[in-house]
């Protein structure tokens, strides 16, 4: 796919390659600016999925910004969605607002879901529980705690609230504490069938109380106050912008290998999200060009497998985790770092018919004596090609290797690119037989380059 079809393209949506952090927000923010320069502007951002899990960081002249539950746009003129798939914690979401406005960013058009789920403290509650749980078989998954898998499961038994609840708040008390009920039993056997199987964790547990609803309602009802006028029916909105012949940019949460049924579960978070997840998190009907986004490296945070992990003590594997700011933007956990894996990123651009697609954070690698990437694994005995629907702990990857570069200054050409560089860039354009559209040299707008 090259730049004319790119802008021919009206729906545009990004596919996070690996497992997150490959800089979304970063790409959102040059096509925005890249489109805005061509005379074709964004006209709006739709997140479809996902929830305070996320952590979307880019800078714009040196000013560094943190978005998580509202699509990364700093441009007032773009229209922000929060899609019907997503999970929001309002009380989150509203912290989130003030917090960006008070960093200057107009949100007069931000509209968000009614569809959308509202997370209840109590599912975070059972989160923690569950992780607890696991953490003491030695199976935790490392969520990020922010109740993504129980509301969306709260949401599959049909107990859950949709964000629409928020604009009848005379019947907001009674609906709060029906769908309470279930969540509210679960904390309270999880508690005692814990304390049962681990007594050592008892005073823990005892800490964990059943949320107060007078004050979660009261919370709410506050946050209500400043949300219901944006929520609307997202699907409507962006179909009939859609029909009016919008440019519009999907922006999603985590990445390819937290897919909740392609990735690799149970490590995985509690949604889709993949191409078909994005269909049904915005109710869109099509979505023209697919731009997939992976990092010269990968990183991986929580728990599960990760074949092209290096050793947490190996010197490789600190320097890029320190030069990279690898840290979760929302946990702050250190993130786990290894070699790119175009056998992972070749899977995934298959499964969600990747057009194109864009490298992050090459500038990281600088200066180091060689790069790798996995081109294969080594699999229950078996070289394998493929990525294995049971792909574990014990999967080895196989890699092939590159020389070194060193860029003195940032390159502002793809011409300027060290030419070690460029084969490890092209090896990779030939293995996902995907062109590479552009590569990033800094966090800033002016870092990217485009290849054409
Ligand atoms: P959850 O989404 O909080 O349930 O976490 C499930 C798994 O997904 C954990 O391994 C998290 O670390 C990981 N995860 C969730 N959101 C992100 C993200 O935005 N970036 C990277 N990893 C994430």
């Amino acid at each position: 796919m090259r730049m004319s079809d790119l802008l021919s393209a009206r729906i545009i949506a990004l596919i996070d390659l690996f497992f997150g952090d490959t800089g979304k927000g970063h790409i959102v923010d040059w096509l925005i600016w890249l489109f805005e320069k061509l005379g074709d502007p964004v006209d709006i951002v739709v997140s479809p999925f996902g929830g305070p899990n996320a952590g979307h960081q880019f800078e714009v002249s040196g000013i560094k910004y943190t978005f998580s539950q509202i699509p990364s746009v700093v441009n007032p003129e773009i229209v922000r969605v929060c899609g019907n798939g997503k999970v929001i914690n309002p009380i989150k979401l509203v912290a989130e607002m003030e917090r960006l406005e008070s960093a200057g960013i107009n949100f007069d058009k931000l509209y968000i879901s009614d569809k959308a789920t509202i997370i209840l403290p109590h599912y975070e509650i059972i989160d923690e529980l569950l992780e607890i749980v696991r953490s003491a078989n030695g199976e935790a998954i490392g969520t990020t705690k922010s109740a993504i898998g129980p509301t969306y499961g709260f949401r599959a038994m049909r107990v859950a609230l949709e964000m629409k609840e928020l604009l009848r708040l005379e019947e907001f008390q009674k609906k709060l504490e029906e769908a309470a009920w279930l969540p509210e039993r679960m904390i309270f056997s999880l508690r005692s069938a814990i304390i049962r199987k681990y007594p050592d964790l008892e005073s823990k547990i005892l800490e964990i109380r059943v949320p107060d609803l007078d004050s979660v309602y009261n919370k709410y009802r506050e946050a209500a106050g400043i949300l219901s006028p944006r929520l609307i029916d997202s699907g409507k909105f962006l179909r009939d912008e859609c029909d009016k012949g919008k440019r519009i940019l999907i922006e999603p949460t985590q990445g390819a290998g937290l897919n909740n049924w392609h990735g690799t579960y149970p490590y995985v978070t509690g949604t889709g999200t993949g191409q078909g997840a994005m269909l049904e998190g915005t109710g869109l009907g099509r979505i023209d060009c697919r731009i997939g986004i992976t990092k010269a490296y990968a990183t991986r945070v929580g728990a599960g497998p990760f074949p092209s992990e290096i050793d947490e003590d190996d010197l490789f594997s600190q320097l890029i985790r320190e030069r990279g700011q690898e840290y979760g933007t929302v946990s702050g956990r250190p993130r786990r770092i290894g070699h790119r894996d175009l056998t992972y990123e070749k899977h995934v651009c298959r499964a969600n018919d990747v057009n194109a697609h864009i490298v992050t954070k090459a500038d990281i690698l600088d200066g180091l004596p060689q790069i790798r990437a996995c081109v294969k694994y080594l699999h229950r005995g078996r070289i394998t090609y493929e990525v294995p629907s049971d792909l574990d702990k014990h999967t080895v990857a196989w890699y092939r290797v590159f020389g070194g570069f060193m860029h003195k200054t940032s390159p502002q050409n793809y011409s300027d690119i060290h030419p070690n560089c460029r084969s490890f860039l092209e090896f990779g354009e030939d293995f996902l037989g995907r062109d590479l559209l552009a590569v990033s040299f800094s966090p800033e707008r002016d870092g990217v380059v485009l290849k054409e």
